[in-house]
């Protein structure tokens, strides 16, 4: 449906430029937090307990940081909290359009878990819903007196949902919730404490109450979850055109290896903010994700004979109608000028793959995508075979020596 279509698009960019809009804020206020300096005596008889200077756009900022509050409420006073708002409702809306409204083309996979899609709606839903309530309760029990251990607890909780949503959805299916959840407990941290205690905050400064610190302390403790976990998640966002990820057998580790080692260069940036330059961190996490990127797409031979069966040497060259009629059998129905799939009506990607030249000359990602990653038919649709994609394989490997 094409109106559809134009809906998903406006939605995907809307939620992308708030996206920009809130973690643009969140990186700016924590570089301003870590780069206060102590200010002159003059400010500081003002209850100015940091300040910064800067240039941009052709001028000079001076910004101050107090250490209660000021003397008068100031109008306006900016809050940034309908960037967090606004990227959420997006996503919830983008994730029902695409993944929900397609749950049969998107979300999921017989292969992985076959159910209905309300079932698997329901269970998207429940997921999302249920570890934010998890989050919700820990952060209101004493695992929140130590961050350490709260930081652990929190890597255990988002292990669990990488793995059980890999066991019940498809790859691209299980990395979005997983991303939702995460976008859903960071937009709930801003909602259920960081507004609330800066209400609390502002009724103390206007009221000329004493400021309780326990307020900013649990505030604090989610907004650091917040600021690690931007980088996992702009990952999350964008791993749909991956396929090498979320497709890999062990996608719940890779995601969880992705996240932590982005996690870890976003530790990077906070220190350097407040002067402390870590190379090492940079370092060990280019290389930790060199690792990962060669563990999961270290080329895998074919297995050898299975192109004739009457033959059991991998001698015998792959009969050139034998790739062609698999790719009739497997892909036209999608990959063709006139497709005949009752979801895709438009070839997808453009990837039109009628004529035995078409096929040739885009044999490398057909055989990355049925051979390498197994993520082409989609979602398996037309249930080709292991011995059917090895033959691709060999296929494409036999032209490449040529
Ligand atoms: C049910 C429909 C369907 C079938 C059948 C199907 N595909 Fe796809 N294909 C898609 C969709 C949808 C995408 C876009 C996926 C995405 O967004 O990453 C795609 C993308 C691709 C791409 C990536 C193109 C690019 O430019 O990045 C390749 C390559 C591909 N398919 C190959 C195949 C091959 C080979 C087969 C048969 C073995 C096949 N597909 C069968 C739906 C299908």
């Amino acid at each position: 449906m094409p109106w559809l279509e134009w809906f998903s698009l406006f939605v995907r960019w809307f939620h992308v430029i708030a996206g920009v809009a809130w973690i643009g804020a969140s990186f700016y206020f924590i570089w301003l937090d870590n780069n206060l300096k102590t200010p002159p005596d003059w400010k500081k008889q003002k209850g100015i307990k940091g300040d910064l200077w800067a240039v941009h756009g052709g001028g000079f900022y001076e910004v101050a940081k107090y250490e209660y509050g000021p003397e008068q409420m100031p109008e306006p006073l900016h809050w940034f909290k309908w960037e967090a708002y606004t990227t959420w409702i997006s996503g919830i809306l983008l994730l029902t359009l695409v993944y929900y409204f397609g749950a049969s083309a998107y979300l999921i996979d017989p292969a992985v878990m076959d159910m209905s899609p309300a079932t698997a709606v329901a269970l998207g839903l429940g997921f999302i819903f249920g570890g934010l309530a998890i989050y919700e309760i820990a952060c209101r029990s004493p695992l929140a007196n130590s961050p350490v251990v709260f930081g652990l607890f929190f890597l255990v909780l988002l292990s669990l949902a990488s793995w059980l949503a890999t066991h019940w959805f498809s790859g691209r299916g299980a990395y979005i919730h997983v991303g939702a959840l995460i976008g859903t407990i960071m937009a709930g941290n801003v909602f259920f404490k960081i507004m609330p205690s800066q209400r609390l905050m502002v009724d103390a400064v206007a009221n000329k109450k004493p400021i309780d610190p326990s307020w900013g302390l649990g505030a604090k403790l989610r907004s650091v979850h917040n600021n690690y976990l931007t980088l996992p998640l702009l990952f999350i966002m964008i791993s749909n055109h991956y396929p090498m990820t979320y497709q890999h057998p062990q996608n719940w580790l890779v995601l969880i290896l992705i996240g932590v080692i982005s996690a870890w260069i976003r530790h990077f940036f906070n220190l350097k903010h407040t002067g402390k330059t870590k190379p090492s961190i940079l370092i060990s996490g280019a290389v930790a994700m060199l690792l990962l990127s060669v563990w999961v797409s270290w080329p895998k031979q074919p297995q050898g004979a299975l192109v004739n069966n009457s033959s059991s040497t991998s001698e015998v060259k792959v009969n050139q109608d034998d790739v062609h009629n698999l790719i009739k059998k497997h892909c036209v129905g999608c990959h063709s000028a006139t497709p005949t799939d009752d979801t895709f009506k438009v070839a997808p990607l453009g990837l039109v793959l009628d004529s035995w030249e078409q096929i040739e000359q885009r044999a490398a990602p057909i055989y990355l995508r049925t051979a390498q990653t197994k993520d082409m038919p989609f979602l398996n649709k037309t249930n080709m075979t292991e011995e059917e994609r090895q033959l691709i394989a060999k296929w494409y490997f036999e032209n490449l020596n040529n």
